[in-house]
């Protein structure tokens, strides 16, 4: 049942489930907020691409556009809201399989009338500017009337900031209404049209176009209203503003589109906990509906379109958490996400030169011009009215070897030695370069100095483990993709030879970064009771977590999830635990990733609870968390801890290697997956691993850390074993 259910009206959840029940099609996402209004409620729509500067700061925001969704609904002269009168029944879910948004509600009145009140929403998954809606009334007691005010609303804001210049309002044909808007500072145009299938009087006052529908209705009959709406841009525009079709002819083709979705790329998990596959079918959805499809300008930001979040920049979340899920279902889209980093490469070549080195530099916090978008300050103390600079920018660094990772990864898993030649060597060598020009020579060994690594609860830091070995990756994959350019072959062999690489030390340890053992260690217990809250920085300022040994999410953990095979077993193990201890996990990014490794150092008891505890970050019951957006890459991690953990799915060698460990929990596992070109079935039991495909060539490969190769069919079977090191 790929369902997800609000069975009660709570206000406090009004935000999340608006976050949860988000709709759309990569192209625009539409926030699941209530028709009709509620003090606090966030409304929102967002088109991929169309972000603003407001005047005053330093970066863009994705721009809340006008609305369609809301419903002004007036029965017998008395406005219809849950918080008035008495609900008898309430329904509401979203139903992934369709993309579809229902609401039933039976509503009492306060002159004791009864309603039943049907919403229903969806945006089309073929025609990507179309949004359909329709509601239905039936009165239960007497006859009724009804008064429905609908239309177009430019009262959106982001919190308050207008983003938009309202150019024209106009009504076409007595029918359709059509609001055209322009972005203050981006100049990006909007038009947002809308119809319903009923007469009614149209208004404009306020930035709002309105049309109100008035009818008196016999008990018992149901008066239906249907609305169909469409936002074109100036990035995107079609020829028909907003064809003449009905709810049911764009339902259609959107089902069979969402059908076919599933089949590809549904993974089916056979759980004792059902929850498993509600999560990961949850994670699906939505990175289904948060990512571009046919626009290399855009990318996906932290919150995807799902809330104003992080004002909707794209991180290195892309590349490393969202990515994939694509890369090995529709490898397409991960090219285009590629292609959106090598568009701007030119951006990142700039902000290289402005800090004082080569190659490129991509900004930690991108949008659509492709130019660092990272706000200058975080919060405001509000004790001391001072604000804490975000360092970021200047030195969270990783992001340019993430991105050729990525490259990496898509190089591997795709033929497309195209993309290679066009783009993708020149991104490796032109974030290689940038590695070389950013180490300091000391005493003849090569160092990162002043970085800050994913884990942004130690910043300033010099020789992160993670950013050294990830540079150190990026530059040997750059010299393999450009072996004609001798100069940079040098520069990469000096590079590579003496870079600074930390190893364990006599305890075990590789140390995160130069001083990071030396720091105290405090019990973090009550912080890690409350993770994802950074209730740390209540109690200490950012200066003091700094000095101690707190981690918002392990940066070893993180690396030994990426290079696996650069490090033993033994060592992974035992990093995983002293770091772990040290972890709060306030980073969303982190606990799926500590699945992972943990079900590859063989302990899957401890892999399975990471994972669900990782499952609760955007579907747990805290009321809040979730209010200004999902978690994008979550959401990816969960996909990629069942991928890449339980089923054991290595790619980063030539040949494909799969060391199934699924949960104790778990019956069977079975999914698709695409690898240099083919579609291969998975099935997985505790018992055995089951693998087809349709072509007829050979393909090699290693399961249980033995060679295999097959053309359509290929059982084996195993004992999956306890290992505790
Ligand atoms: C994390 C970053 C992440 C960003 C956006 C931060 O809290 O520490 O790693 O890129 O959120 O999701």
């Amino acid at each position: 049942m790929k369902k997800i259910i609000e069975k009660e009206f709570a206000i406090d959840y009004l935000n999340k489930y608006g976050s949860q029940m988000t709709i759309g099609n990569g192209y625009l996402g539409i926030r699941g907020a209530l028709e009709e209004d509620y003090p606090e409620q966030v409304r929102g729509m967002y088109v991929a691409g169309i972000y603003n500067r407001p005047s005053g700061s330093t970066s863009s925001e994705l721009v809340n556009l006008p609305d369609v969704t809301r419903f002004h609904l007036t029965l017998d002269g008395e406005v219809f809201s849950m918080l008035t009168g008495t609900i008898h029944s309430y329904e509401r879910y979203l139903d992934m399989n369709t993309g579809e948004l229902i609401r039933k509600i039976t509503w009492e009145n306060s002159a004791h009338k009864k309603y039943q009140i049907n919403f229903r929403r969806f945006v089309s998954k073929v025609a990507k500017h179309l949004i359909a809606a329709k509601l239905e009334v039936t009165p239960l007691t007497g006859d009724m009337k009804v008064k429905v005010r609908t239309g177009i609303d430019g009262q959106q804001t982001n919190f308050g900031t207008q983003q938009l210049k309202e150019l024209s309002l106009r009504i076409f044909d007595e029918e359709r209404m059509v609001g055209e808007y322009q972005t203050i500072e981006s100049k990006q145009q909007i038009v947002v049209a809308t119809k319903v299938n009923a007469k009614g009087a149209f208004t404009a006052k306020n930035r709002q176009l309105m049309t109100a529908v008035e009818q008196n209705v016999a008990a018992n009959e149901t008066f239906t209203l249907e609305k169909i709406s469409s936002v074109n841009t100036s990035l995107s525009k079609t020829d028909e503003v907003l064809p003449n079709t009905t709810y049911l002819e764009l339902k259609k083709e959107t089902d069979l589109a969402w059908e076919k979705f599933w089949k590809q790329t549904g993974v089916e998990i056979k759980s004792t906990n059902t929850f498993d596959q509600f999560a990961l079918d949850f994670a699906s959805y939505h990175l289904e509906i948060m990512t571009p499809k046919d626009d290399i300008r855009c990318s996906v930001g932290a919150k995807g379109l799902t809330g104003e979040g992080y004002k909707g920049h794209v991180f290195w979340d892309t590349e490393i958490f969202i990515l994939p899920f694509f890369l090995y279902n529709q490898p397409k889209i991960a090219k285009q996400l590629l292609q959106y980093r090598y568009l701007h490469l030119k951006e990142a070549q700039e902000k290289a030169l402005e800090n004082g080195y080569k190659g490129a530099l991509y900004p930690w916090e991108s949008a659509f011009s492709g130019v660092e978008e990272t706000p200058e300050f975080a919060a405001i103390n509000i004790r001391t009215g001072t604000r804490q600079k975000v360092a970021s920018a200047i030195s969270e660094h990783h992001l340019v070897a993430d991105i050729a990772f990525a490259v990496c990864e898509y190089a591997a898993a795709t033929k497309d030695t195209a993309f290679m030649m066009n783009c993708g060597a020149e991104m490796l060598l032109e974030t290689a370069e940038f590695w070389i020009s950013r180490t300091t020579n000391r005493n003849g060994r090569l160092e990162i100095l002043d970085v800050i690594g994913p884990d942004e609860y130690t910043e300033h830091i010099d020789n992160n483990a993670y950013t050294n070995y990830m540079a150190y990756f990026n530059v040997k994959k750059a010299m393999e993709w450009n072996k004609e350019n001798q100069p940079f072959q040098k520069r990469a062999e000096k590079f590579l030879a003496n870079l600074y690489l930390p190893v364990a030390n006599e305890s075990g340890l590789i140390p995160q970064d130069d001083t990071f053992l030396q720091k105290d260690w405090i019990n973090l217990d009550k912080y890690k009771a409350n993770q994802g809250t950074q209730g740390i920085l209540l109690d200490y300022s950012r200066q003091e977590v700094n000095e101690l040994q707190i981690l918002k999410q392990a940066d070893l953990v993180m690396l030994f999830y990426l290079l696996p095979a650069t490090f033993e077993t033994k060592v992974m193990k035992r990093n995983l635990d002293y770091y772990e201890k040290r972890t709060i996990h306030d980073s969303s990014l982190s606990k799926a990733i500590h699945a992972i490794v943990e079900n590859r150092i063989g302990d899957r008891k401890q892999a399975y609870q990471f994972f669900q505890e990782a499952c609760l970050i955007d579907l747990g019951t805290e009321p809040h968390s979730s209010d200004d957006g999902l978690h994008a890459a979550a959401l990816g991690a969960i996909w990629l801890a069942v991928i890449f953990g339980f089923a054991g799915i290595d790619t980063r060698e030539e040949l494909l290697q799969i060391t199934p460990n699924l949960p104790d929990a778990w019956q069977s596992l079975t999914f698709e997956f695409v690898w240099k070109g083919e579609r291969i079935g998975f099935k997985i039991t505790p018992k055995m691993l089951e693998l087809s495909k349709t072509t007829t060539s050979v393909l090699e490969l290693i399961i249980n850390g033995e060679k295999h190769s097959f053309t359509d069919k290929l059982t084996i079977n195993f004992e999956q074993k306890d290992v505790s090191l």
